[in-house]
C-alpha cells in the first residue's frame, strides 16, 4: 500500500498539469483565463484589507474601505482614485488594547468594516478602532472624501475583532447589524438601531456561536393580501441545536424579522418578536456534515415572489474540498416561516434537552408573524399589542421545524478544489429573450468562476484569475447597469468586465463557450456582446442550452508549418487547446498517436523522441470536445515534417519552427519563443544542457508517465465505482441497506445513495422529482449522527419523531 502511495506520489509530482484527462470528471472551468495585468486594479503602498464595498453609482465612485483608509475610486475605472480619507487608531487606543492581550499591529489597528447609503451625500462607515467599535458619517461633496468626527458608539453595529464576519444593513434611517456586542466576541446579537432599538434574547436557543454571512430586505407588503410587513433576511451558521452528536455541528441557518417589529409590551420588551429562523438545507453529493454558508446573494425580482437567494457553501470538515451554490426562492422560505411547524425543546433523560418537531396548539396570533390582517382584526396594530402567550411561544421557540430547499432540490453548481468564498449574480437577457442567472464566485485562491445552470445542468464557462498570488477574495460587488464586477482581497481591488466575448476567437469557440453575455455576429465575423450589437436585426448566433454550433461557417482549414527534421533530435509540436473540457488528439498519416516510448503528448503540445527518417509527414492536432452528445472536432493545428536535406539542415527551419537538439550541437536549433509558456516546456534548461542524457531521460520520463496514467486509470476507476463526481449523479433512497456509517462520522440512517458517473462535463444534479438528497438532515430524529465509535446508547434518542411520542 505505501508503495501505491508511494508511487501515485510521483505520479502526481510527474504527471502534473499535463493529464487534466482525470481531472476534467469534476466541474471544471470551461476555459482558464490566467492573471493578465490589464485588469483594473488599486492598492496603495503600505495599505491592506480593502474589503469593505459600496458602490455609488449616483455619485460615480466606488467607495472601498480598507484599513485605516477610505477610498473613492472612479466606478468606471477603480485604478483612478478621486478621494481618500484615512482613519487611523490613536495611540491611546493602541495602547489599551494591547494591554488587553491583542496585537498591536494586526488586531490593534481600525479595520473599516461597515460602509452604509444614508442620502445624496452622506455615508455611515464604522471601523473596528483596536477592538473599541466605532462609527462615523462621511461625505463625499466637490470631489472630497470627509469624515465628520461625530465618533459615536459602534458596539453591535460593527464587530471588536477585525477576523470575525458579520453582517449589516440600511433600511431606510434603521441600522440593521448581526455581530458581537462585547469584546471577547461571546455575546452575538441581531440588532436595530433606530429610534426604537431591538435586539434578539441572550439565549442559545437563539443564537448559538453564530457566524454572520450576510443580510437583504425584502419588501413584502407590496401587493400583499394579507397585509404583511417587509422583511430583513439574515445569512448565518451556528452550533445545531436539533441533532444528538457527541462534537458541535454547525448548520446553516437563515432567520427573518419584520421591519414594523417594536418589541413586546412585557415579554420580549426591547427584543423582537418576530425573530424565526430555519435551517437551510444543501446537500453535496458526497455524505457529509451539513456544508456551512459562506455568503449569499439576492437575485432580486420585481415580483418578490420571484426573487432568489443565491448561497455559497462550503464544508465543514476539512477532509472535504467540495463547495456548493445552492438557490432558495423568498417564497419559499417565507412559507416556511408563515406556515411550517415549530421545533420544540423536550427534555429528555438527565439534563439533556433534544429539539422535536411541536404537535401541540399555536397561540393566534401566530407567533413570529409580522402584524398582518387577522392580528389587525383581532385589534392588534403594534407587535406592542400582541398577548403573551403568543409572545413566550415565540421567545422559547425561535426555530422552525423544516428546512428550507433548495429551487431546484439540489445544488445549482458544485466544485472541487479551491474553496468558494463570495458570490454575485447577474440576470442576463439572452438572444433567445429568456433571462439566465450568471453566477460570478470568488474562490480562496483569488480567481472568479463564471457560472450557469442551464435546466439543470452545471457548466462554468470560464476561470479568471484576479490576483497573481492565490489570495481569497473576500468582497465582491457586481453593477449590472455598467457590466461591471468589483473584487477586494487583502492585497487591493480588481474591477472586471462581466464578459470578454474577444476571448472566443472562432464562431464554434464562441457558441460551445454557451456564454449568455455572447453570440457569433455574422457580420462582423467575430464574438461580440449581445447588448453591445445594438439593434437585434444583426445576424447573430447563441445556443446556450444546447451548445449547436452547427449553423457556424466553416472554417478556413489551417495551413500546415514546415518543420525540418534531423535524425536522432527530438522534435516538439506546439499546440494549444481553447477549453479545459476538450481532449487532444494528434494524428500521423492517418493514425492517432498516443504516449509511448517515442511520442510523449503534453498539455502544450507533442514530442517526438529521437526522431527518425519515417516520422517525416503531416502531423495534425484536433481539438475534441463534446457537448450535449454532439462531437466537435476541430484541427488547431498542423505540422509537415520534412527531412534535412543534409547535415546541419535543421539550421535552414523556418523561423517560428522549433526542432529540439540533443546531438550536443547547438546549430540546427531555433526555439520559439512565442509558442507556449516555458514551465510547460518538458525539456528544461538544464536538462537541454546535458544532452547526451536526455534522451534516455526522456524516453524515461515517457515510460513511466504511461504506467503512472495506466495506474491512475486504476485507481480513479476503483474510486469512481465508489465515490462520486462532481455532476450527473442520480440517486435513490433504500430501506433495507440499514444502517452505515461514513469517515464523516456520520450516520444516516435506512437511506443511502447511490451515485451514478455519467459525462465529463458537470451537469444534472437530482432529478427534478427527487427531494431526497444524499444526507438529508431532517433533525427531528429521524437521522442522527454518531461517532466513528459505535455508540448504541444513543440508538434511543434517535427514534423520537415528535413532542407526542415522548
Ligand atoms: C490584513 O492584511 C494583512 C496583510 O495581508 C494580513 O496579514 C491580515 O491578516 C489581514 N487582516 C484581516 C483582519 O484580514
Ligand atoms: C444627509 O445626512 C446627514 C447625516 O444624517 C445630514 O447631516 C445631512 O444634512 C443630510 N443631507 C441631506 C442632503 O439630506
Amino acid at each position: 500500500m505505501s508503495l501505491l502511495l508511494a508511487l501515485s506520489l510521483i505520479c502526481g509530482l510527474m504527471l502534473n498539469v499535463s493529464f487534466s484527462t482525470l481531472s476534467s470528471h469534476y466541474c471544471v472551468p470551461r476555459k482558464t483565463v490566467p492573471y493578465q495585468n490589464e485588469l483594473k486594479s488599486f492598492r496603495e503602498e503600505g495599505i491592506f484589507n480593502y474589503s469593505t464595498m459600496l458602490m455609488r453609482d449616483d455619485l460615480g465612485v466606488l467607495l472601498l474601505g480598507a484599513r485605516e483608509a477610505i477610498y473613492a475610486l472612479d466606478i468606471n475605472n477603480v485604478s483612478v482614485r478621486k478621494a481618500a480619507v484615512y482613519w487611523r487608531v490613536t495611540e491611546e487606543k493602541q495602547r489599551e488594547c494591547t494591554y488587553k492581550g491583542k496585537h498591536a499591529e494586526v488586531e490593534c489597528r481600525n479595520y473599516i468594516r461597515t460602509l452604509h447609503r444614508v442620502n445624496d451625500t452622506a455615508m455611515y462607515v464604522c471601523g473596528t478602532n483596536a477592538f473599541s467599535p466605532t462609527c462615523d458619517y462621511m461625505t463625499f461633496v466637490n470631489g472630497q472624501l470627509r469624515l465628520e468626527g461625530k465618533q459615536e458608539e459602534g458596539k453591535g453595529k460593527c464587530p471588536f475583532d477585525p477576523f470575525q464576519r458579520y453582517s449589516s444593513l440600511m433600511v431606510g434611517n434603521d441600522l440593521y447589524s448581526a455581530t458581537s456586542i462585547n469584546f471577547l466576541g461571546s455575546e452575538p446579537v441581531v440588532l436595530r438601531t433606530s429610534d426604537l432599538a431591538l435586539r434578539t434574547e441572550f439565549k442559545s436557543s437563539w443564537l448559538s456561536e453564530p457566524n454572520f454571512v450576510y443580510m437583504d430586505f425584502v419588501g413584502e407588503s407590496l401587493d400583499s393580501p394579507d397585509g404583511d410587513d417587509d422583511k430583513v433576511y439574515l445569512f448565518f451558521s451556528e452550533n445545531a441545536m436539533e441533532y444528538d452528536f457527541y462534537s458541535k455541528v454547525a448548520v446553516s441557518r437563515v432567520a427573518r424579522v419584520c421591519k414594523g417589529d417594536m418589541g413586546g409590551q412585557r415579554t420580549l420588551q426591547r427584543k423582537w418578536t418576530s425573530f424565526l429562523k430555519a435551517r437551510l438545507d444543501c446537500s453535496l453529493p458526497e455524505p457529509s456534515l451539513p456544508p456551512i454558508v459562506q455568503d449569499v446573494f439576492l437575485l432580486k425580482h420585481d415580483d418578490w415572489r420571484k426573487s432568489v437567494f443565491y448561497a455559497v457553501f462550503t464544508p465543514q470538515s476539512s477532509l472535504s474540498q467540495t463547495s456548493a451554490v445552492c438557490a432558495y426562492s423568498v417564497s419559499a422560505i417565507r412559507d416556511i416561516f408563515s406556515e411550517g411547524k415549530f421545533k420544540t425543546p423536550v427534555a429528555v433523560e438527565t439534563s439533556h434537552v433534544k429539539w422535536v418537531m411541536y404537535t401541540g396548539e399555536v397561540p393566534v396570533p401566530r407567533p413570529g408573524a409580522c402584524i398582518n390582517n387577522v392580528a389587525r382584526k383581532m385589534g392588534m396594530n403594534r407587535s406592542l399589542d400582541l398577548p403573551d402567550k403568543t409572545l413566550q411561544f415565540i421567545r422559547d421557540r425561535p426555530l422552525m421545524d423544516e428546512a428550507v430547499r433548495p429551487l431546484t432540490g439540489g445544488p445549482m453548481l458544485v466544485k472541487r478544489g479551491a474553496l468558494l468564498t463570495r458570490i454575485v449574480v447577474d440576470s442576463v437577457l439572452a438572444l433567445d429573450g429568456q433571462r439566465y442567472a450568471v453566477m460570478f464566485i470568488g474562490t480562496e485562491n483569488g480567481y472568479v468562476q463564471k457560472a450557469v445552470n442551464y435546466g439543470g445542468e452545471m457548466l462554468i464557462i470560464e476561470e479568471i484569475q484576479l490576483y497573481e498570488n492565490p489570495v481569497p477574495i473576500s468582497t465582491l460587488r457586481l453593477l449590472s447597469s455598467k457590466g461591471q464586477l468589483y473584487a477586494g482581497s487583502e492585497f487591493g481591488a480588481i474591477q472586471m468586465p462581466v464578459s470578454n466575448c474577444s476571448r472566443y476567437d472562432t464562431c464554434v469557440d464562441c457558441i460551445l463557450a454557451r456564454d449568455p453575455y455572447c453570440a457569433w455576429d455574422f457580420t462582423a465575423q467575430q464574438c461580440s456582446s449581445v447588448h453591445s450589437s445594438s439593434p437585434s436585426s444583426k445576424p447573430a448566433l447563441q445556443s446556450l442550452k444546447e451548445g449547436d454550433a452547427s449553423q457556424c461557417p466553416q472554417p478556413d482549414p489551417v495551413a500546415a508549418v514546415d518543420f525540418t527534421l534531423v535524425p536522432e533530435n527530438n522534435i516538439q509540436l506546439p499546440c494549444q487547446i481553447h477549453s479545459n473540457l476538450a481532449q487532444v488528439l494528434w494524428r500521423f498519416s492517418d493514425q492517432t498517436l498516443h504516449s509511448n516510448n517515442k511520442y510523449y503528448i503534453y498539455s502544450g503540445g507533442l514530442l517526438i523522441l529521437s526522431a527518425s527518417e519515417s516520422d517525416a509527414g503531416l502531423y495534425t492536432c484536433h481539438s475534441v470536445e463534446q457537448i450535449s452528445g454532439r462531437t466537435y472536432n476541430r484541427t488547431v493545428a498542423a505540422y509537415q515534417l520534412q527531412l534535412a536535406s543534409g547535415p546541419g539542415g535543421g539550421g535552414s527551419a523556418t523561423p517560428g519552427n522549433e526542432v529540439t537538439n540533443s546531438s550536443g550541437t547547438n546549430h540546427g536549433r531555433k526555439m520559439a519563443a512565442t509558442a507556449r509558456p516555458p514551465n510547460e516546456d518538458p525539456l528544461s534548461p538544464e536538462t537541454q544542457s546535458n544532452p547526451g542524457r536526455v534522451t534516455h531521460l526522456e524516453v524515461a520520463v515517457a515510460l513511466l508517465s504511461l504506467l503512472c496514467l495506466c495506474l491512475m486509470g486504476v485507481i480513479f476507476f476503483m474510486w469512481s465505482q465508489g465515490r462520486w463526481g462532481c455532476f450527473k449523479f442520480a440517486q435513490r433512497s433504500s430501506e433495507s441497506e440499514g444502517k452505515r456509517q461514513s469517515a464523516e462520522y456520520m450516520h444516516i440512517q435506512n437511506r443511502t445513495s447511490e451515485i451514478k458517473l455519467l459525462g465529463p462535463e458537470c451537469g444534472r444534479p437530482f432529478s427534478a422529482n427527487n427531494n431526497h438528497s444524499a444526507v438529508d438532515f431532517k433533525g427531528n430524529g429521524e437521522h442522527h449522527f454518531t461517532p466513528m465509535a459505535n455508540i448504541s446508547s444513543l440508538d434511543g434518542l434517535g427514534y423520537i419523531n415528535d413532542e407526542s411520542e415522548i
